[in-house]
Formats: C-alpha cells, structure tokens, sequence
C-alpha cells in the first residue's frame, strides 16, 4: 500500500540549456550509464583512481558471499585521508572547507588547514581518552562547526561514530547509545532554535542514567546556559583543547576498505531502530561521485546542503563528499523561518550560495510565506537546485523552480535511503526533468519495479523498487544483527538476489522513474523516517495505554501526518486532557518528530486472525475509501 497517490504528468518537460549540459561534469548521462552498465568493476575502480589510498585494491568487488558484499578488497585507505589530509598538501589547504553561521547571527568560516588541525586536535584528545580503532562513539549535538570536527576525528583515528539526531528523546538516545556500547559520548550543552535554547546536555544526562556504559562525555560549549558538570565524567572540549595532548599533528589510521566509518539508526518495521553500517572505502568513491555528478560541483561552488549532519543527508553530502571534493560547505544551525520567513534566502544572498539542496516539506513551508520574502534577497548566484527526502509535489516543485532558481536552475530531485549511502535515482544536470520523478538511476545503479513475485510491471503500474546489482555505499550489515539486514532487505527477492527498499514506485513511457512512497510500516513525515512500532511502543509506555496503532495520513505541508489510535486500559475515561497528555509523553519518549496530530480513543482495532493489526483497514477508513479485502480481518 503506498502511502500517497498521484498521476504524475508526464507531459510536462523542462530541458537543461545548452549551456548547463556544454559545461557540466558528465555532459552525456546515457554513454556513461552504458559503460557503467557494461563492466561495473572497471567503471567502480577508475572512480576509485581519483581518490588517494594508502594500497591500492586487489579485487573491486567481491561477492563470494552475498549479501555481503565486499568493494575494494584489500584496498587500505581513511576517509580522513581524502577528506583532508590529501588537500593540505595543496593550495586548497587555503581554501574554505566550512562555512558555519549559528541562529544568532555568530560566523566561523574554517578553511581546509584550519579544519585538519582541529580535527588532528580532537584526534589526539580522543586517543588520550582512551578511544581506539573499532570503538564506537555516539555524537548526540546541535548543528555546529564541532560536529563535522568530531565525526572526522573519529574517521581519523578508526573508532565508528554512531551520531543520534539531537532531535531525538534520552530513551532514543539511551537505546542507541546501548546498541553501539559506546564509552565515549560528544554532545553541547544546547542548541538554537527558534531563538530558544534545545537542552540537549539534560537530554544526555537522562540517557545515560538509563545507559550506564558511557564512561565520558564531553561537552562543546554553545548556548552557554548552567548545566550540570559530573566530576571524572562530563569535560568541556575547550578545556582538553587545550591541553599539551591536543597537538595539531596525528597519525591517520590506516583502514581497511571494508572497515566501518560509521553506524547510524534509522528507522524500520519494528520498534527497535536499525545500526545502518557503512565502510571506509565504497562510501568515500560513491559520495564523492554521486555528488560531482549530479550537482556537478566546481571548484568554485558554494554548496549548501540545509539538512542536519544526524541524518544519513547530513553525513554524506555536509560532511564526507563535499571535502573529499574539496568543495566549501555551508552549515547554518537553526530554523529556516527565524527571525524572519526570508533567513534562507538571506544566507544564499549573504555567502553566494551556488547549489542549494533540501527537502520538500521545507520547500513546502517557505512556499506558504510567499514570493515577497525571497524576492527580497539577490538569488542570482544559485545555478542547481536539489531535493531529497519524499516525493516533491510538482506544485512546490514548480515554485522552488521558478522563484527560488530563476527558472535557469535544474532540480535535482535526489532519491536514495540511509542504507544507499549516496543518491540512487536522480538527474545530472543533462538530463531533462519532469516535476515529481527523480528522473533515472545513477550510472551503476541497476533498478527496476516488479511485482512481489518478481516479474517487471508495466509502465505506469506501480509495483516494488528493487535494485538489481550492488553498489559501492551499500548497507553492509545492520550492526549486530546480520539476520536482520538479510530479513529486511534480501529475503524476499533472494532467489534473484535483489535489493528491497521498501518503497513502492512506477516507471513511465519514458523510463523516468517516480517514487510514491513507503509500503512497509515506515512513515515518512516532515522527510524524517520513522517506524510506527516506535510511535505505537511510545504510546503504550504510557500506563492509561492497554494498545495502539498508528498509520500516516497525507498532509500538504509535512507529506504525512501521524493519526494514533489507541485503546484505553479498564477503567481510564478518555479526554482531550489525556490527549494532550499522551502527545507531551510521545514527545519525551520518541521526540517531537514523532508526535501524533491526533489520536483517536477505540474499543478495539482491526486484526488479523494472527493477531497482526491491519493498519491498511485503519488508513482507509480514516480516509473514506473502500476497506479492500477484509478476508482475513478476524473479527
Ligand atoms: C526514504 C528513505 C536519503 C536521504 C533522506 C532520506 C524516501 C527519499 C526521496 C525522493 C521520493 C524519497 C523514500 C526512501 N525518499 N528521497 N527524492 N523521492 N521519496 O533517507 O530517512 O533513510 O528515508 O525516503 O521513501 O525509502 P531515509
């Protein structure tokens, strides 16, 4: 069942000019997607020749075990290494890495030698903590220049970093702290949002009362408001910054290809989030190009990826591609609308922003303030415009279009998951666009839509979207849990040996892709991923709680909206007190992505006769459509 319905109008085109395609990266997406097509090693390995490695590879892909597959077997390599070691040596250890501006109006810019040191400093200090090769570190923190420094730190010196979302509740936290073991744990006292302070240092606090196994914390100094300070285990990083320990020298650790760069929790059928695990090698060759190729980056781009380093977005197209390409990536820390609707624009104007990618319930938002407000500001500086995250309707496609981009800028409508590492379906500049599709797979990515039994559907049928042969930035495991990774994504195609990804699309007479939206019990709202398990377990912690479902209902401006349905234990009345009381505890136990717009009180829920509840039934009614097949509905 997808989540939305559409026709997507396919008669609408809009071409790249003559000059886009005459001076883009790849000029002719169809020669390169064949040669892709006809021998994916050598494609992948001379991708892989533009990057630095300590030794090159002996085999480029290894797939004796499927489905783990291995990419640049024996290659030895840092992400560190290609993210900034290697631009030192040149000029560009002058040129900008980072460009940060905090919700208060603060500015650090931070140019390549600048942003090596730091991250050599926090290396040497997280050593001198103890923290080696293989152990894990979460990084629960605000959107600030620290961020990028502490994920680096950890690439450099081997230990995985696993970053929550500073969105997310302590019991989010707690759990995901858990699941990686951390010891080590880097946070702020808080963050700016909206002109309030987010106390993220409580949050920390409260997390690792309920998960004993963080030994220490260390606390990047933001808003600067009291906290409270644990002797022997909460230090200030200014304070070990510096210490002697701190030097601006530190040995890269030599990686193996395969060796993980990073866990992140995503989101998926169960309550219980998944470690997503990606390597050293495959991640850094397939970022990289993904990036080059579809927003075409120049040497002289300013790009600005307006997500956050805690999602899968953040990681690979903030942080890890944009330094390898040796590109300045901006970061602005706080809400889009403050103080005023027209910050975004002011900051394009402000740093001459030339690519801007984000998502389209953002979009959705700024839409709704009107024209006047990025008219204000001189956009001529952007050329490429890019979003990821849900589908985008072609009305705010339209708009991002037109008012943001000129009508000179392509949208590089991005589709790809936490577990694809880097873009899958997506435009390069050459490639004409209809508003709503992500247009085609990358070159290497082989994708079709087939039914459950595996047979391709005809154009404009929708069916399953499965990826047919492996890919450099692919999930290597889900950490911990190899049974897992299998169930989810392998088993149900695994006499074919394709990937699932859990999203229900077509393809049109044209071969363009359009991606509708989740068919499993994943929800996409505001473009953030989350599993209805998580939402319903967060409810039933609840004591007035006996049971609950939840389903995600269409929303023009977050693309879903959460409805819950709960049934009460005996003896608790209902009201729109407890309403509100059971939000505020969704909100502390999940967080406030995750709290329902409404939640209806019932006596009982549609089951099977197993048990399973049919979230299907609960959706249609909700919505007024016809109930489908209720066979095997047990009551
Ligand atoms: C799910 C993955 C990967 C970056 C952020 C999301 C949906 C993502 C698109 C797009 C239509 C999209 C899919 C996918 N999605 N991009 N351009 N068009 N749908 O990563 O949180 O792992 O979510 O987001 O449903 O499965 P994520």
């Amino acid at each position: 069942m997808a989540e939305q319905g559409f026709t997507p109008p396919t008669s609408e085109w809009y071409r790249p000019s003559a000059d886009m395609v005459a001076q883009a990266n790849v000029p002719d997406y169809e020669t390169v997607y064949d040669s892709a097509r006809q021998d994916l090693a050598a494609f992948w390995a001379e991708r892989a020749e533009t990057l630095d490695w300590y030794r090159k590879w002996d085999q480029v892909l290894d797939d004796s075990n499927k489905p783990f597959y291995k990419w640049f077997v024996g290659g030895k390599t840092n992400m560190a290494l290609n993210a900034l070691d290697r631009h030192v040596n040149t000029w560009r250890r002058n040129k900008l890495a980072i460009i940060w501006e905090g919700e208060d109006g603060e500015q650090i810019s931070l140019s390549y030698w600048r942003l090596w040191q730091e991250v050599n400093k926090f290396a040497n200090v997280l050593r001198s903590m103890g923290v080696a090769k293989g152990d894990r570190v979460t990084i629960y923190m605000g959107r600030v220049p620290e961020i990028a420094i502490a994920m680096l730190a950890c690439a450099k010196i081997g230990a995985p970093h696993s970053v929550v979302y500073g969105g997310f509740s302590e019991q989010a936290l707690a759990s995901r702290i858990e699941d990686a073991q951390s010891k080590v744990l880097i946070t702020c006292d808080g963050a700016w949002l909206r002109g309030k302070i987010v106390r993220l240092k409580d949050t920390v606090d409260e997390a690792v009362q309920r998960s004993p196994v963080v030994e220490t914390v260390i606390v990047v100094k933001r808003t600067g408001h009291d906290i409270a300070m644990e002797s022997g285990r909460d230090y200030w990083y200014h304070d070990l910054m510096a210490l002697p320990i701190a030097s601006t020298q530190a040995e890269t650790e030599i990686m193996d290809a395969e060796d993980p760069l990073f866990i992140l929790y995503t989101s998926g059928t169960t309550g219980k989030p998944k470690g997503v695990l990606h390597t050293h090698g495959g991640y850094q060759v397939y970022t990289s190009t993904t990036l080059e190729w579809a927003f075409d980056i120049k040497e002289e781009d300013r790009w600005w990826c307006a997500a956050d380093p805690g999602w899968i977005t953040g990681h690979s197209y903030i942080v890890y591609a944009p330094l390898i390409l040796g590109a300045t990536s901006i970061i602005y820390e706080g809400a889009p609308t403050y103080p005023y609707p027209d910050r975004w624009w002011k900051i394009v104007a402000d740093y001459g922003v030339s690519i801007l990618y984000t998502a389209p319930t953002a979009i959705r938002g700024l839409m709704r303030f009107g024209e006047a407000w990025p008219r204000r500001h001189d956009l001529s500086s952007l050329r490429l415009l890019g979003s990821v995250g849900e589908p985008i309707n072609p009305e705010a496609w339209r708009w991002y279009h037109r008012v943001i981009g000129g009508e000179r800028c392509p949208i590089i409508d991005t589709w790809w998951q936490t577990e694809t590492g880097g873009f899958m379906i997506t435009p390069l500049p050459s490639v004409g666009l209809k508003p709503g599709s992500a247009t085609r797979p990358f070159p290497g990515i082989d994708v079709d839509i087939v039914d459950d039994d595996g047979v391709p559907v005809a154009a404009n049928e929708d069916g399953n979207l499965v990826i047919k042969s492996p890919w450099p930035s692919m999930i290597r495991t889900v950490y911990g849990d190899d049974e897992r990774f299998i169930s989810q994504y392998w088993e149900k195609y695994r006499d074919q040996g394709w990937y699932l990804a859990g999203d229900t699309a077509r393809r049109d007479e044209d071969g363009y892709l359009w991606v509708i939206g989740r068919n499993d019990d994943v929800l996409k709202v505001s473009g953030y991923r989350l599993g209805t398990a998580e939402v319903e377990s967060g409810l039933v912690s609840h004591s007035a709680v006996a049971e609950s479902a939840v389903i995600g209902i269409p929303d023009e401006l977050r693309g879903n909206k959460i409805f819950a349905y709960c049934i009460l234990v005996e003896g608790v009345d209902s009201s729109d007190a407890l309403e509100a009381e059971l939000k505020a505890h969704v909100r502390h136990e999940v967080g406030p992505i995750a709290v329902p717009a409404q939640i209806e009180f019932v006596d009982n829920l549609p089951k099977t006769r197993s048990g399973k509840i049919m979230r299907r039934v609960l959706k249609a009614q909700a919505l007024g459509q016809p109930l489908g097949d209720l066979s095997t509905l047990e009551d």
